[in-house]
């Protein structure tokens, strides 16, 4: 099967440029086109025990809102953390079944799983996932469409603000820095708030909702984000 494939170590997220080669099909979002200081922060493959209630806790505190793109499975083992997410005003995204490769499943089947972990995330928040990201960015490009018939959004992020948070244990300043030196109003910022040690990305995210913060940038959610953008910016 033809897949594409965009990891976050890919050749393509770190090109950081627009409508060149490689560059994902008519449909997927990775930014938004507005001209308010808005910015999506964005947290993949939780929720997770330890960091998920760290990150509610500071996002609280500045008042911001983010997207957790939680998995299905890992929605069943921490039901009341998905609860609380959305009771506390974030959006809750979809990041399939479990944390699998689907570039190389039918689409069908993809959409299958994510339909799953769909129903699993609205019998807890009472809300049906509007967006979906694919975990390590790759899927077949048949299943952009499949998806938009099911009223999904797939999203990816903005190149230009990719943390690389999950690769090779960076730093709290490394992690702030790549996000502060490449953010533009309507930019979409992966995170992960499970797998290893995700400490220094917490403390990067305090970072960032300080210093953001104080430039003017409001933190949103993906709805909230393309809404506006929808609204005319
Ligand atoms: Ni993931």
């Amino acid at each position: 099967m033809l897949g594409l494939v965009l990891s976050a170590e890919g050749a393509l997220a770190g090109s950081g440029q627009s409508g060149e080669e490689g560059m994902p099909p008519p449909g997927v979002i990775w930014e938004a086109r507005v001209r308010e200081p808005l910015v999506a922060l964005t947290f993949d493959d939780g929720p997770d025990p330890v960091y998920t209630p760290q990150l509610l806790e500071l996002l609280q505190r500045y008042s911001a809102r983010a997207t957790f793109f939680v998995t299905g499975r890992r929605t069943q083992e921490y039901p009341h953390l998905v609860t609380r997410i959305a009771a506390e005003g974030h959006q809750v995204g979809n990041h399939g079944l479990e944390h699998k490769d689907y570039s190389s499943l039918p689409p069908e089947a993809v959409v299958a799983e994510v339909t799953q972990a769909g129903a699993m995330i609205q019998e807890l928040t009472g809300k049906r996932p509007s967006v979906f990201r694919p975990p390590f960015g790759a899927f077949a490009p048949a299943v952009v469409d499949l998806l938009e018939q099911q009223h999904y959004h797939l999203v990816l992020w903005t190149w230009s603000t990719n943390s690389q948070d999950s690769l090779d244990n960076p730093s709290t300043e490394e992690i702030a820095s790549r996000i502060l030196q490449g953010v533009k109003p309507g930019a979409i910022i992966l995170l992960h708030d499970h797998g290893g040690d995700r400490g220094p990305m917490v403390a990067a995210v305090d970072r960032v909702l300080a210093e953001l913060g104080a430039q003017g940038y409001q933190f949103v959610t993906l709805d909230e984000l393309l809404a506006k953008e929808a609204a005319g910016g």
